[in-house]
């Protein structure tokens, strides 16, 4: 069982959505909070509505950037103490279609959605077990981290690889006293699409009038069905409680369900039949 209250929690992508549900949670856990995030008016209005409750210190970082990591976990620290929750979290949702993928899009995607996360670890990871004491991880895949969609490479790509990371710290650091949770949400009411459309590396150059309004018609489709997913503040009880509890895995609904089983089933019919 690992007490939230009196611990700090560095939460990335904590301005908006997913990221904002846990820090509300955590905050009435009694955690202190570092929230980081691009978004620099949203972590303003989080810092002002989580400071009625705990201690909050935010700042703007991209998790893709190593030098600035380090340096706010420093800067972090100094003011709200040891770090040994930590939450990387912040993401982007984009992607295209296989045959219009660019490197641009590729780096882009893999930098936030993988690079960010093994940058979170790679800054805290050796801080917490170097001062002991314990500590937990969350690292947010997604469901599609666990069963592959369509037109979907470059988000499935980097969420498995955020699912089989934390599946491997969790067996390497269990025994050193530090838990391990991924978070695997189906759709959860934020504004992710439309920050992401916001952001992405264009790849719409190549595309013809009829594949531009498709692609259109999908992102309205997107919007729609997440926002009629799980609310961002019901995710962050469901993460503050697997923390708590020391859970590996964090799914929000049952809709993977039916995918997961075909999946297993899969694998498992694949496997070489006894001699
Ligand atoms: N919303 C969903 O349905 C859903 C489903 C599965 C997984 N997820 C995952 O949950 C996480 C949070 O998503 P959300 O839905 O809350 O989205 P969101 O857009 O509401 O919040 C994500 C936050 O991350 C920040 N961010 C983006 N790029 C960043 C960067 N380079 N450095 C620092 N911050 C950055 C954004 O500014 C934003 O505040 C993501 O990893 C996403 O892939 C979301």
């Amino acid at each position: 069982m690992t007490e939230l209250s009196d611990r700090t929690a560095f939460i990335t992508g904590g301005a908006n959505g997913i990221g904002l549900g846990i820090a509300h949670a955590f905050a009435r856990s009694g955690a202190r909070l570092v929230l980081v995030d691009l978004d620099a008016d949203a972590l303003e209005r989080a810092k002002a509505e989580l400071s009625k409750q705990t201690d909050v210190f935010t700042a703007v970082l991209d998790v893709r950037d190593r030098d600035a990591y380090g340096r706010l976990a420093d800067e972090a620290e100094a003011r709200l103490g040891p770090v040994s929750i930590l939450v990387n979290n912040a993401g982007v949702a984009g992607g295209a279609p296989s045959n219009r993928m660019t490197y641009e899009l590729w780096d882009w995607g893999m930098g936030i959605n993988l690079d960010g996360v093994i940058n979170g670890v790679q800054t805290f990871l050796p801080r917490m077990l170097e001062r002991g004491g314990g500590g937990h991880i969350v690292n947010t895949a997604s469901a599609a981290g666990l069963f592959a969609g369509s037109g979907n490479t470059l988000y499935c790509t980097a969420k498995f690889a955020v699912v089989g990371m934390s599946e491997s710290l969790s067996v390497e650091l269990e025994p050193l006293g530090i838990g391990v949770s991924v978070l695997c949400p189906g759709p959860v009411a934020t504004g992710i699409v439309a920050r992401t459309r916001a952001f992405q590396p264009k790849v719409t150059r190549s595309m013809s009038g009829e594949q531009r309004s498709k692609a259109f018609a999908r992102n309205e489709q997107a919007i729609q069905a997440l926002a009629n997913g799980v609310q961002p503040d019901l995710v962050g009880e469901m993460v503050r409680d697997a923390v708590e509890a020391n859970r590996l895995f964090i799914l929000t609904d049952r809709l993977v369900e039916e995918p997961i089983k075909v999946r297993t089933r899969a694998l498992l019919k694949a496997m070489p039949s006894v001699t």
